[in-house]
């Protein structure tokens, strides 16, 4: 499925239960692990929630053309603009924490060469104030792409102090830092209301007709399914966006008539632990991945 902003007119904001096209791309034919090995700075690993290349790959491929400005306004490790810098296009990447800041940069330095770069540049900021950061960037962004933090208590994983009995994650690095300013720490009517913000913000930063990319995945709290994917449905539209597209990513691989799950070590832990508890959870294998579009007139 291709969306392009250019080649797809479409009726502006379409019933809300109206249905979208669904596809679904096999993301994970290889491990995150050789996807990104010999490529991003060992240190990436720390991050507890990355995207895998190939999606972020795909999601530009499909959603933008070479020399289109590219952003992630919460960009972790960089994964989506070191991506959309390989695939040619100007990339800006925004994040609060300097740790991640400074890994971005790394990653870009390594991975796109100078001259294949117009714009490749890691801005420290909140996503809330997006246009500001982006100065005279505001306002002419072409796609945004972004994985917001998803409420769920990663953290940077120890695995000695775990195997030694320890905890599994210092606590000092769940939600991506201890900063409670970090999106990471927010909850229910917290969380939704910030990335209400988030979403407020991206609208200002992108061109009129600009497209919208989120990459969530639904979660257990408290033995309960969490449909982030829903909520992420209903802050974009109340952000005005209209809602384009809706592809399954999976992080399985497709061997003959099987599927092969390619959990990360946290999920495996987090499932076991449910289960232990009673609970009837299961290994997610999938992302949601959905399309977003800002109106062409009348904002
Ligand atoms: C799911 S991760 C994104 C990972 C990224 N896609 C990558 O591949 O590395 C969410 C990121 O949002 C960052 N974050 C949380 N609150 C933020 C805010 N208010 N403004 C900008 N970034 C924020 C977190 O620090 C974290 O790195």
């Amino acid at each position: 499925m291709a969306i392009h902003p250019q080649s797809t007119p479409h009726p502006f904001h379409p019933s809300p239960a109206a249905p979208v096209p669904l596809a679904l791309w096999p993301v994970a034919q290889t491990s995150a692990q050789y996807q990104r090995a010999g490529r991003y700075h060992p240190d990436s690993a720390r991050h507890p929630g990355k995207m895998l290349p190939a999606l972020a790959a795909r999601i530009v491929a499909e959603y933008s053309a070479p020399g289109e400005l590219v952003c992630d306004p919460m960009c972790g490790i960089g994964t989506t603009i070191v991506e959309a810098g390989l695939l040619g296009r100007q990339a800006v990447g925004v994040e609060l924490e300097a740790a991640w800041v400074d890994l971005a940069r790394a990653n870009l330095d390594r991975l796109v060469e100078p001259d294949r770069r117009r714009v490749a540049e890691v801005h420290q900021g909140d996503a809330r104030r997006l246009p500001g950061i982006l100065g005279d960037l505001a306002g002419r962004v072409d796609l945004i792409v972004t994985s917001p933090p998803y409420a769920c208590d990663a953290g940077v994983i120890d695995r000695k102090a775990w195997v030694a009995g320890g905890r599994l994650c210092g606590t000092e690095t769940l939600n991506y830092s201890a900063d409670r300013a970090n999106l990471g720490h927010a909850r229910g009517t917290a969380y939704a209301e910030a990335m209400a913000g988030v979403y407020a913000a991206c609208y200002a930063a992108l061109r009129p007709g600009g497209l919208l990319v989120t990459v969530t995945k639904n979660m257990r709290r408290a033995g309960r399914c969490v449909d982030l994917a829903a909520l992420t449905v209903s802050l974009a539209r109340r952000a005005d966006f209209a809602y384009l597209g809706h592809v399954v990513a999976l992080h399985a691989a497709v061997r003959d008539s099987q599927l092969v799950a390619r959990p990360s070590f946290w999920q495996l832990t987090q499932t076991r632990k449910a289960r232990a508890r009673g609970e009837p959870a299961h290994l997610s294998v999938h992302e949601d991945v959905l399309v977003f579009q800002a109106r062409e007139v009348g904002r």
